[in-house]
């Protein structure tokens, strides 16, 4: 059943876009708009706008736009209906439908259920006779009982159906194990059976302190090495980190980011309560945004190895990007932070971290690294490679002190990286120079809609009725004064969005494009709050009719046949 109209009005009114957003973007005033951090893109400066009086928010960086529940939809990743019901419960407001809660979020809640009890399963088996192998292996990996307890680890038993049995006893279905990723059917047979078997477990925690799926591993050197939940209604690897439900609370004011769950577990055994593990992924931006909620400061502690290198030289830009102030920790003698502990001790991975070089030493060491510097060749490939990362430092100061520190290095006079630098920045600015003017000039390009699948063909029409709907969004009583049919608008959506709020004000309801529903889809409301966010102030009252001619004369044009439009354009020469 859809939600009434009515309902959603209320809905929207009972929870202020400033109120719901400012719980996850920390907003400050500029003018009778509020900008913060933008939380579905990277960034460092603001453009993420929030206007009260309009209820909507826009971001003029990445382009997404609408009112509370668009907001609600993207940000918890939810249905139109579930950021209804998420809203509802936020506002204390019945829910819609006499507060039957809706399929999908009943199946995540089950699925939740499902896992937490899992978990519970897992951790128990260890106890049992049949944990001895897990015990073993726990006590070689020199895990405490208490590291065990606190991670909730466990053991999933040699056999196809301990889990199953387990969890159906209790209550749950088959099909709930399948949805959860703990169950798999067999092709053929169409038996059902456990993903994990004979594997010690890792309960992958959300920030919220749900269980949300499983990684398993093997108690020896068989492959796959590690097995992780499949992807579900509850799981997105790309959007979670292992262990932040520990380290958010940590009083370190940085993150350590692991590759491996074993690396993030023995650094909080050993004491450094702020390490998390991604699951088995590069980092993705999710990660990245999820990172900046929590901290300004990273390390990055990847394996050794040339694949974790290279996936550091790949997170670095993501991170600063973000504001996030990254370092990278260089371990030699040990192949990931777990080894390097046991061999060496928490003191010594205390004195690595002290160490830690930021994004310009890690390049410059990287490259000395790369280069014979006792070879010429060498030595002037070093050079010019160098001048290049120092010519992208933003800090002239910064520049300065690379500058000698490579030209020591390399053996040269300092003066020489400085003018390799020097030509290195006037190129970059240069080319920037020239991208921003092509930028610029075009101009029609720029009032294109952000959103590729709405075009206008218009540009005239197009602006006249985005000017329209601005006005009318500001001062609804103007529909008094306004008699268009939305056939005559050259921007379908533009059209149907003057329809839904001419049908708002002459119900009586709120005109908003919060609360136009379900009718229109994510990317159109975004169009619609970037039209209303955009030169909204520069509007005078007096240009609605011009709109309205415009739009008018625009539509005339369009029915003409080439003929009547030669004749009008003689007409009108012949006028000046
Ligand atoms: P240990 O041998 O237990 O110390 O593992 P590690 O922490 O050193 O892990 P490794 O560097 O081999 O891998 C890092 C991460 O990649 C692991 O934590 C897993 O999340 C993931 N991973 C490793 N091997 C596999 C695999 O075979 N399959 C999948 N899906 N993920 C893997
Ligand atoms: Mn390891």
């Amino acid at each position: 059943m859809p939600i009434s109209p009515s309902y959603l009005d209320e809905l929207v009114a009972r929870n202020p876009i400033e109120e719901v957003v400012g719980q996850y973007v920390s907003l400050t005033r500029r003018s009778s708009n509020l900008f913060g951090l933008c939380p579905f893109h990277s960034e460092k400066t603001p453009s993420f706008s929030v206007a009260p009086d309009k209820g909507i928010y826009y971001c003029f960086g990445c382009h997404k736009g609408g009112g509370v529940v668009n907001f609600i939809m993207e940000i918890e990743s939810l249905s139109f209906r579930d950021a209804v019901i998420f809203l509802a419960k936020r506002a204390n407001m019945p829910l819609p439908d006499d507060g039957r809660p809706d399929a999908v979020s009943k199946q995540r809640d089950r699925l939740l259920a499902l896992c937490k009890a899992s978990a519970k399963y897992y951790h128990e088996q260890l106890k049992l006779p049949h944990g001895e192998p897990a015990r073993a292996y726990f006590a070689k990996r020199a895990l405490s009982p208490a590291t065990i307890t606190r991670f909730g680890l466990g053991y999933a038993p040699d056999g196809w159906n301990g889990l199953i049995d387990a969890m159906t006893a209790q209550g749950f279905t088959k099909e709930e194990l399948l949805a959860a990723g703990l169950a798999l059917k067999h092709q053929t047979k169409g038996t059902v059976y456990d993903r994990f078997r004979n594997r010690v477990m890792f309960p992958i925690i959300d920030v919220r302190g749900n269980v949300i799926a499983f990684g398993g591993r093997v108690l020896d050197d068989s492959t796959p090495k590690y097995l992780n939940s499949s992807e579900t209604l509850i799981f997105n690897k790309r959007r979670n980190l292992f262990a932040l439900n520990i380290a958010k609370k940590s009083k370190a004011d940085y993150i350590i980011l692991t590759e491996g769950y074993m690396d993030a577990i023995a650094l909080h055994q050993y004491g450094f309560d702020c390490a998390v593990a991604s699951l088995g992924t590069s980092l993705t931006e999710e990660h990245v945004n999820l990172l900046s909620k929590y901290t300004n400061k990273l390390i990055l502690t990847y394996d050794s190895d040339e694949a974790g290198q290279n996936a550091t030289r790949r997170a670095l830009p993501m991170l600063e990007k973000a504001g996030i102030a990254v370092k990278v920790l260089r371990m030699q003698g040990a192949k990931d932070p777990d080894e390097f502990l046991k061999k060496y001790g928490a003191d010594a991975f205390h004195s690595l971290l002290n160490k830690s070089e930021n994004q310009a030493e890690y390049f410059l060491n990287a490259l000395l690294r790369k280069y014979d510097l006792t070879i010429d060749d060498q030595k002037i490939a070093f050079a010019r490679e160098a001048a290049q990362t120092i010519a992208a430092m933003p800090n002239a100061v910064e520049r300065d002190v690379y500058c000698r520190r490579a030209a020591e290095a390399a053996g040269v006079s300092p003066e020489a990286i400085r003018i390799e630098a020097e030509k290195a920045r006037k190129k970059m600015a240069r080319a920037k120079r020239i991208r921003q003017e092509r930028e610029n000039t075009a101009v029609s390009q720029m009032h294109q809609p952000k959103e590729r699948t709405i075009r206008y063909e218009n540009m005239r029409s197009a602006m006249a009725e985005e000017g329209l709907l601005q006005q009318l969004a500001k001062e609804p009583e103007l529909f008094e004064r306004v008699d268009l049919d939305e056939s005559l608008f050259s921007v379908p959506l533009l059209g149907r969005a003057y329809s839904a709020m001419r049908a708002q004000y002459e119900q009586g309801r709120t005109v908003s494009v919060a609360s136009l529903g379900e009718a229109f889809s994510a990317e159109e409301t975004a169009h619609l709050s970037s039209v209303l966010q955009k030169r909204g102030d520069l509007i005078s009252d007096q240009a609605i009719d011009d709109y309205i001619r415009v739009i008018r004369e625009e539509h005339a044009k369009s029915n003409m046949s080439v003929e009547e439009r030669l004749r009008a354009a003689q007409d009108r020469a012949n006028k000046n």
